[in-house]
C-alpha cells in the first residue's frame, strides 16, 4: 500500500477517488487550490471513510510550494486531476487553460523527477479520439483535439509519453475517461458545478430540483437511433474503483498506458433524459434545441484493455447512475456547503 498525491483531490472525481484509494489501504495527501471545489469535500472523504485525509490548499503550478509537499511527504505516486475542464471556457480563455492544464504538470512531473518519485496516473479523456474516429474507440487510435481543453490532453499524454522514453523506471496510466456521472451513495459527494452546468447530467439534475426550467435537447438529427447524441456514461464510483486498478498496475509496470475507462455501452440524451424522470419520480420537460457546436453523434468506448490490464469493469447501469445522481442533488440542493 502506498502514499499516494492526489492533485484536484477536492473536486467531482477527486474526491470518489479519495475514497477508493483509502478504502483499498492507501494513505492519501490531497493537493487542490480549491478554484472549482470547496474544502467541504475534504471533510466529507473522512466523514465516508472514517480515516483522516492531509489537505494542501495550493496550486499545483507554485514550484516552491509543490517542493514543500515533497519534501514533507514520502510520495510513493501521484493521481493528478488538478485541471480545468470546461471546453467552452477554454476556447475564450485558452492562455489559462494551457498555463494550468500545461504548466501545472510540467512543474509537477519537475517536482517528481527531483524527489524520485516514478509513478503518476494522469486524467486524459475520451476528448483525446476528437473527430475523425468511429466508435467503439480503441486506445491505439490517433488522437486530436478541437478545443484548448482537448490539446491539452493530447501534449499532456505525449509530454508523458516522452517522460517513460527517456526514463525507463518511469510508469504512467493515462486514464481516457468517458462521461462520468452519478455521485457516491451517501449522497455527501457528487458533482457541484458553478453555475449553469454545460454537462447534460448535471443540467437534468437541476431541472429535477427546480432550478431550471427545461432542458434543451441538442440535436435530434445525428445518425443515431433517436437522433439524439449518444454517449458512453459511467458511474464516478466505478471510475474512482478504475483509478486504484492503475495505481497497483503502475506500482508493478513501467512504461506508458493510455486506458478508457467506460462501460462500452452508449445512451442517448432522451435516454437519459427518461431514466432521470424514473429515478427522481418527476417529469424532465424538454424542447429540442439546434445542435451544439463542435458535438459528434456518438461516443463510446472499447473498454476491453481495461478489463484485460487491471481486471476491471463498470458496474453500474444508466438507472443506477441516475439515482444516485438525484439522491445527491436531493441531499444537496444548493451544492457541498
Ligand atoms: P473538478 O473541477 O471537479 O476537479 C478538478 C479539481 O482540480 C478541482 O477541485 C480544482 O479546484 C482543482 N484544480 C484545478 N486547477 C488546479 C491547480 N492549478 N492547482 C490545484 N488544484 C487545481 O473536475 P473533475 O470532473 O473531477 O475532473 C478531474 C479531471 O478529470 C480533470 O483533469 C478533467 O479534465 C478530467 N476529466 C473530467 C471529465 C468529466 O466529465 N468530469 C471527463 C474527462 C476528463
Ligand atoms: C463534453 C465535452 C467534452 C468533455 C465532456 C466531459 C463538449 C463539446 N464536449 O462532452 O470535451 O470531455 O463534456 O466533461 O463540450 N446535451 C444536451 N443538452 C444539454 C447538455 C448536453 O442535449 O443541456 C447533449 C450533448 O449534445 C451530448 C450529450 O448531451 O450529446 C452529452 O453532453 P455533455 O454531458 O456535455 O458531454 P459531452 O458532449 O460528451
Amino acid at each position: 500500500m502506498g502514499n499516494i498525491l492526489v492533485t484536484g483531490g477536492a473536486g467531482f472525481i477527486g474526491s470518489h477517488t479519495c475514497v477508493e484509494l483509502l478504502a483499498g489501504g492507501h494513505d492519501i495527501i490531497v493537493v487542490d487550490n480549491l478554484c472549482n471545489s470547496k474544502e467541504a469535500s475534504i471533510g466529507r472523504i473522512e466523514k465516508i471513510s472514517g480515516k483522516s485525509v492531509k489537505f494542501y490548499k495550493a496550486d499545483i503550478c507554485c514550484y516552491e510550494t509543490m517542493t514543500k509537499i515533497f519534501d514533507e511527504n514520502n510520495v510513493d505516486a501521484v493521481v493528478h486531476f488538478a485541471g480545468l475542464k470546461a471546453v467552452g471556457e477554454s476556447v475564450r480563455l485558452p492562455l489559462e487553460y494551457y498555463t494550468n492544464n500545461i504548466y501545472g504538470t510540467l512543474i509537477l512531473l519537475r517536482v517528481m523527477k527531483e524527489h524520485g518519485c516514478k509513478r503518476i496516473v494522469f486524467s486524459s479523456s475520451a476528448t483525446v479520439y476528437g473527430m475523425n474516429n468511429k466508435a467503439p474507440y480503441t486506445e491505439d487510435m490517433p488522437t486530436s483535439a478541437t478545443n484548448p481543453y482537448g490539446y491539452t490532453k493530447v501534449m499532456i499524454e505525449q509530454i508523458l509519453r516522452d517522460v517513460c522514453t527517456a526514463d525507463e523506471e518511469f510508469s504512467v496510466v493515462a486514464l481516457r475517461y468517458f462521461n462520468p456521472i452519478g455521485a457516491h451513495k451517501s449522497g455527501l459527494i457528487g458533482e457541484d458545478p458553478n453555475g449553469i452546468p454545460n454537462n447534460l447530467v448535471p443540467y437534468i439534475a437541476q431541472v429535477a430540483i427546480g432550478r431550471l426550467e427545461q432542458l434543451s435537447v441538442y440535436g435530434d438529427d445525428y445518425d443515431t437511433p433517436d437522433g439524439t447524441g449518444v454517449r458512453d456514461y459511467i458511474h464516478v464510483v466505478d471510475l474512482a474503483a478504475g483509478h486504484v486498478c492503475a495505481i497497483d498496475y503502475a506500482m508493478k509496470h513501467t512504461g506508458f498506458e493510455a486506458v478508457n475507462l467506460g462501460t462500452g455501452k452508449g445512451s442517448s440524451v432522451l435516454e437519459v433524459a427518461d431514466a432521470y424522470e424514473k429515478a427522481c419520480g418527476k417529469a424532465i420537460p424538454r424542447r429540442i434545441a439546434p445542435r451544439r457546436a463542435g458535438d459528434i453523434a456518438t461516443c463510446y468506448a472499447d473498454a476491453s484493455k481495461a478489463k484485460r490490464l487491471f481486471g476491471w469493469e463498470a458496474l453500474s447501469d444508466i438507472n443506477e447512475m441516475c439515482a444516485d445522481s438525484w439522491n445527491f442533488t436531493k441531499m444537496n440542493p444548493e451544492g457541498i456547503k
